[in-house]
């Protein structure tokens, strides 16, 4: 790993972080409730996707593309992605921050989606959609346990949904074979969900065709608005860090992957011109 360069303490962008696209649906909120802010999003997707990886190798990807954020001049990087949240971020906060520079903050989307649950649920069943990686790290039962012990999580990995994002094909319709098959198999595994969280920053793009297969008694918690009203707040309660935070209303997008794909894919998500700039890491 690279030794990281001298780190200044000026006043910076909000740094957010993915393994690719799907942080660019909680990028887009963050925008609409912060508009004032500046922003430098970084979508890792040379090395897409993070779901199917080792804790070891999410944990090193993640470090490097913090590392890079902290370079650019962020006091803060929201990891918008529930696999390097779930696998990550304890380690960054507790290891890695205090060797960087301990004023500086890594948030995740774990700890404030769960937070909002315990009011939109009836039958305190609870489905969780989410990559492989989350899923086997038990983070979001475990975080759900410690708010309402009776609650019932029953967990879906869906490794196929991540890659058809990434290649632009979740809007065909191949994508819905893989939707309605892991759907059908969450709610058969337990009848009792009323409630499916998105727990992963892509299924946001999927969120109109989860919905075409989904019962109507079955809500849907989708990230986006939640992590931007928790970071509002966040920064509301810190303005040490608020403080930290240079605000020319901008947004810098850097992609470890080939600028124009970014671009043209960003572009399309969020409608509107987006221009990307490459970066190496590792
Ligand atoms: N957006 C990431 C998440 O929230 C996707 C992970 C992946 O790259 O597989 O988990």
């Amino acid at each position: 790993m690279k030794i990281p360069k001298l780190l200044s303490s000026a006043p910076g962008p909000i740094g957010i972080f993915d393994s690719g696209y799907g942080g660019l649906t909680i990028l887009e909120k963050i925008r609409t409730e912060l508009p004032q802010y500046d922003f430098i999003y970084l979508g890792d997707n040379a090395r897409t996707p993070y779901g199917t990886r080792s804790f070891d190798v999410v944990y090193r990807y993640t470090l490097e593309c913090v590392t890079h954020l902290f370079e650019m001049g962020c006091q803060m990087v929201l990891l918008a992605c529930n696999t390097a949240s779930a696998k990550a971020l304890r380690t960054i906060q507790q290891n890695d921050l205090p060797r960087l520079d301990p004023q500086r903050r890594v948030l995740g989307v774990i700890r404030p989606t769960v937070e909002t649950v315990g009011n939109l649920t009836q039958t305190k069943h609870i489905g969780l959609l989410a990559t492989n990686g989350t899923v086997q790290s038990n983070s979001y039962p475990l975080e759900i346990q410690k708010l309402y012990q009776d609650f019932i999580v029953t967990s879906e990995a869906c490794p196929m949904w991540v890659p058809l994002i990434e290649n632009n094909e979740h809007e065909a319709t191949g994508a819905d074979y893989f939707v309605r098959k892991n759907i059908e198999h969450l709610l058969t595994s337990d009848p009792l969900i009323d409630i499916v969280m998105l727990g992963c920053t892509h299924y946001p793009l999927l969120e109109s065709k989860i919905k075409s297969f989904l019962p109507k008694n079955v809500g849907i918690v989708s990230q986006g608005d939640i992590v931007a009203q928790s970071l509002a707040n966040y920064l509301q309660r810190h303005p040490d860090m608020e403080e930290r935070c240079t605000k020319s209303a901008t947004c810098h997008y850097l992609t470890t992957e080939s600028v124009e794909k970014f671009s043209s894919a960003a572009s399309l998500f969020l409608k509107e011109a987006v221009v990307a700039e490459h970066v190496d890491l590792g």
